[in-house]
């Protein structure tokens, strides 16, 4: 049975991440069935599935925050997720469940609040600065439209009174 289920609630708008989302979804529930099926072996076959999966999905993301200059906190929260996900490896791998245990209860609640939190900044963002995750450029803007391409997750607003304003008013 399906812990996490895919909602219209967990989409962000942006196709290519959304897709890469719901993969997610279906690696964790064969992830979560695994732990109830109770073979270690099955359980560690659908868990270096999941890993994998999640170390292109982070990277993916990564990517684009290194194209659009997105603030690092993002790719910290990452890295730690993935230093936990490889030392609960390791502990299955020596016959420790717990935290496999811990884990597989606790990602759906992580997973919700990370996707509705940094990946919809993300999502947001690269919008915003008109970046094309499919072609990795930025589309062409109209005169005056929108804010720079490396605002870096600025909310696009900004003083209008600068020196060079006074300079040629
Ligand atoms: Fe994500
Ligand atoms: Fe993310």
């Amino acid at each position: 049975m399906a812990i996490l289920m895919w909602t219209r609630q967990l989409e962000n708008g942006l196709e290519r991440m959304d897709a890469t989302h719901r993969e997610f979804v279906e690696h964790y529930n064969l992830v979560a069935d695994a732990l109830k099926g109770g073979d270690r072996d099955a359980f560690l076959g659908a868990y270096d599935a999941f890993v994998a999966h999640t170390e292109a999905h982070f990277a993916q993301e990564n990517r684009w925050m290194e194209a659009v200059d997105f603030p690092a906190c993002h790719r910290g929260e990452h890295e730690r997720v993935l230093a936990v996900l490889r030392d609960i490896r390791k502990r299955v791998a020596n016959g420790d469940m717990f935290l496999a245990r811990r884990l597989v209860e606790e990602l759906p609640m992580w997973f919700d609040g990370h996707t509705n939190g940094m990946d919809a900044a993300l999502a947001f963002h690269l919008q915003s600065v008109g970046y094309d995750v499919e072609t990795g450029t930025f589309k062409p803007k109209a005169e005056g439209e929108g804010c720079g391409e490396s605002s870096g997750g600025c909310a696009c607003a900004t003083l209008t009174a600068t020196p060079e304003a006074a300079a040629h008013g």
